[in-house]
């Protein structure tokens, strides 16, 4: 079951865009985030939340979406993600946030996808923009977002094919994601 959680846990980047996410969703993922492991316990990381249309708009500006597909600029008004969390590192905590967002952000994730729900999380972020936007206190360093929404893509994982990390789209629209197998991942 756990297993099918991971594997239901894809990056989903197009989402039924009037489904609306309500703001305990959104605390209840982040109740997830302040349980998690995090170095020396300093749990430095702090978040934004965002669910509102006009919020939503102001982050949705400063993501890069799927490096790969070149001939797509992200989703449409009508397919966009319904909500965000933004992971800021509070530099009065911490100048090294380590590996404590990862942690976090898939554990949102998976929290998100037993919800019915799933995302993406970006590191391709106009930072200054999304400071300005959202009027960020210096303080706070950003350091990811995650998209979250009602997934619309059909994504599958395949095997991965002359060590071709790209992602792509078949004709259906089906979201094609490569995979190293096990045994080039385990050193023998
Ligand atoms: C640290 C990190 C940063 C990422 N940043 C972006 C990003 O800026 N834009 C984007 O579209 N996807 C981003 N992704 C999603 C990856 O492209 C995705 O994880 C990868 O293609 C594998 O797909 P999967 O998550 O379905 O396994 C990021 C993922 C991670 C873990």
């Amino acid at each position: 079951m756990f297993k099918e959680l991971v594997k239901k846990n894809r990056s989903y980047r197009k989402f039924y865009g009037d489904y609306i996410i309500d703001s305990q969703i959104l605390l209840d993922l982040i109740e997830l985030a302040r349980i998690t492991p995090s170095a020396a316990n300093r749990q430095p990381l702090k978040y934004i939340l965002s669910n509102s249309e006009d919020r939503n708009a102001k982050i949705f500006e400063t993501l890069a979406w799927a490096g790969y597909l070149k001939d797509w600029q992200g989703p449409e008004v009508g397919e966009r993600p319904t909500a965000y969390i933004v992971v800021l590192g509070d530099t009065a905590i911490s100048k090294d946030f380590n590996v404590d967002p990862g942690i976090v952000m898939q554990t949102i994730l998976l929290g998100a996808v037993e919800k019915g729900l799933g995302g993406c999380i970006f590191a391709s972020i106009k930072r200054s923009l999304l400071a300005d936007n959202l009027d960020i206190p210096e303080r706070y360093q950003i350091l990811n977002v995650v998209a979250l929404g009602k997934p619309n893509e059909n994504i599958v994982i395949d095997d991965i094919k002359d060590g071709d990390v790209k992602y792509w789209r078949d004709e259906n629209s089906t979201h094609h994601v490569p995979k190293r197998t096990g045994d080039e991942l385990i050193l023998k």
